[in-house]
């Protein structure tokens, strides 16, 4: 399907400067991409990539926080916790909806997930081992996932963009009851106070990690800044990321596990120390402490859910030859 060169609204592939050249100025201008526009080739395997990878996350990123629903230490942190869990379900189901508008299926985006082809964020491979993950969690991931987030509802393609305009106002949900979760833990008891910072020791380097390689390692970057599908590089989203979250740490009275951690006057942003890129590349791989648990876990739910797709299809004819029926009489 994905033969190089522009796949027009007729299906046909050809290679014309001139298409991609009206292509990229229709880009510059700022004008929304739709779903039957042509497009090149490139730019619909671009983007099945991003909204699919997008899509996984949110669909496995259900796993670490599902897992404390019912342990969650009160009524309210249960319900907020229950909800924002659902919501990734969500993001999960307009993402795979954007990604079909680009021509491919939700069963073979998800084969590919099942399949270990497709890849999710490797933050999710982490495991939540205290209440304080799950503050955490919301503080940092889905802190990170808005500061990667927000620019992608100035997207060049329409149905991702408008997507990103629900979802982003629910991740900022999502971020503040994690850090509200934050806030009561270190005004808590010392132990509690301790858990806080053993999460955020934790939790800290991994979702730097979330912004991907450095520009100079990035391999799809340029093109998809040419195309408007990102709006800035890994580095700079990772650099507002800290200077954001730097002072929300400070005002908890927690301490960021990295000693090279510090403003940088001159460039108007906190320096900070390397990130252990072999620790990425690693679980990116395959092998991060629950890869293996978070594919069994989904593969599990796919065959324990069968049973809901069989229904769902035999119902679906069963009112269409119902229908049918009525219409022929
Ligand atoms: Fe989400
Ligand atoms: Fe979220």
């Amino acid at each position: 399907m994905y033969s190089q060169g522009l796949i027009g609204a007729d299906g046909t592939t050809h290679e014309d400067e001139e298409f991609l050249a009206a292509f990229q100025a229709r880009i510059d201008a700022e004008l929304k991409i739709e779903p039957n526009d042509p497009m090149p080739a490139g730019y619909r395997k671009t983007l099945v990539r991003q909204i699919a990878q997008h899509a996984h996350s949110e669909i496995v990123g259900m796993l670490p926080e599902g897992n404390w629903i019912t342990r969650a230490p009160t009524l309210r942190r249960k319900a907020a916790l229950l909800a924002k869990v659902q919501d990734e379900g969500g993001h999960g189901l307009y993402l795979y909806s954007a990604a079909e508008t680009l021509g491919v299926s939700r069963e073979e985006l998800v084969g590919q997930l099942l399949s270990g082809k497709a890849k999710y964020s490797s933050i999710f491979n982490y495991p939540a081992i205290t209440w304080a993950d799950i503050g955490t969690i919301g503080w940092l991931v889905d802190g990170a996932a808005i500061m990667n987030q927000i620019p992608l509802c100035r997207c060049s393609f329409g149905p991702y963009a408008r997507a990103m305009i629900r979802v982003c106002k629910e991740e900022s949900f999502h971020q503040r009851q994690g850090y509200e979760i934050m806030l009561t833990l270190c005004k808590g008891s010392d132990e509690q106070k301790a858990m806080a910072q053993d999460a955020l020791d934790r939790w800290w380097w991994p979702s730097l990690m979330m912004f991907g390689p450095h520009d100079a390692d990035s391999t799809h970057s340029d093109q998809s800044m040419a195309w408007k599908i990102k709006r800035f590089t890994n580095d700079e989203l990772r650099q507002k990321f800290i200077d954001a979250t730097v002072p929300q740490a400070e005002f908890l009275g927690l301490t960021m596990p990295d000693p090279d951690l510090k403003w940088n006057e001159e460039k108007g942003g906190y320096d900070h120390g390397e990130i252990d890129w072999d620790e990425f590349w690693r679980v990116v791989k395959g092998d991060g402490i629950c890869n293996r648990d978070r594919m069994k876990a989904r593969r599990k739910a796919h065959d324990d859910n069968t049973w809901v797709r069989e229904a769902a299809l035999a119902y679906a004819e069963k009112t269409a030859a119902r229908e049918t029926a009525v219409a022929a009489e």
